[in-house]
């Protein structure tokens, strides 16, 4: 088997574990105010470590439930699996079906290999440098909308607005700022999936602020091989260590920018 397929079968086979506990009792404990994991996060990202762990011997495994995690920290490997066991673990709690377990190869900086999937809408979305990017078997592009006020934007609220600081005042000031602008908003809940129906052309364009690797490293390479374009909210190569990240169809990018508040 190659290496999108091998990757493929270990998300396949996590979404069961995923699939069974959204259908069971959970028990939830408070990483902080609003930020929830479940047991569930935890066994599936343990599945998902050891099953890497034999197949990429050579790659770090970042995933979010066991990377310790420092203010400091870098996220920068020579090669590395950025993990997220359940994006979108609050609608998971919460029983709405928008998650997805996603897995992102990095190499050098770049990004190499992906897997998004949502074991419970049955939907995996995989890509791989140059060679496309599809869900299930049907290849993806992106929307062809060039006018920013026709264009359906994507977001997420970071946990850190309970704390009303910079985090909070940045995601007030963007929304005054666009909301006349666009067509509308639409906050889904997991940033990975956010990424993968922008590539499919549900949306136009996503935002987000303070973001993790886990979150976003599988859904890049989704959409840039649909397509489309990420940044940070100066229109600078994206990175993991950028506060923001801007990713949109490539049309409605800089229109999009021109609202964005710098950060
Ligand atoms: C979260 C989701 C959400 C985004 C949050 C993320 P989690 O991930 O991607 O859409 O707004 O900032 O932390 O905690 O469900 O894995
Ligand atoms: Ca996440
Ligand atoms: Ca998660």
């Amino acid at each position: 088997m190659n290496k999108i397929e091998i990757l493929k079968q270990i998300a396949l086979e996590a979404g069961k574990i995923v699939k069974e506990g959204y259908h069971a009792s959970k028990e939830i404990t408070h990483k902080g105010v609003v930020d929830l994991v479940t047991e569930h996060d935890i066994k599936t990202e343990n599945f998902i470590l050891e099953k890497l762990k034999k197949y990429f011997p050579d790659h770090t495994l970042v995933g979010e439930e066991s990377h310790p995690q420092s203010d400091n920290d870098s996220y920068h490997y020579d090669k590395a699996i950025y993990i997220d066991p359940i994006d979108g673990t609050t609608n998971f709690i919460h029983g709405i079906p928008y998650l997805a377990i996603s897995l992102g190869v990095w190499e050098k900086g770049e990004p190499v290999m992906a897997v998004v999937y949502n074991p419970i809408l049955e939907e995996m979305f995989w890509a791989v440098k140059g060679e496309g990017s599809y869900c299930n078997e049907t290849k993806l592009s992106v929307s062809s909308q060039e006018e920013l006020q026709q264009s359906l934007i994507a977001t997420g609220f970071p946990y850190a607005k309970v704390n009303q600081g910079i985090e909070y005042r940045w995601v007030i000031k963007c929304m005054t700022n666009i909301l006349p602008h666009i067509q509308d908003i639409r906050r889904l809940g997991a940033a990975a999936v956010d990424l993968c129906y922008l590539a499919q052309g549900k949306t136009e364009a996503f935002y987000e602020i303070d973001l993790k690797p886990w979150d976003v490293a599988g859904g890049i390479l989704v959409l840039l091989e649909a397509g489309g374009k990420v940044s940070n909210v100066h229109n600078e190569k994206f990175d993991f260590d950028d506060k923001s990240i801007v990713a949109s169809n490539g049309r409605v990018h800089e229109q999009l920018l021109g609202y964005l508040e710098l950060i």
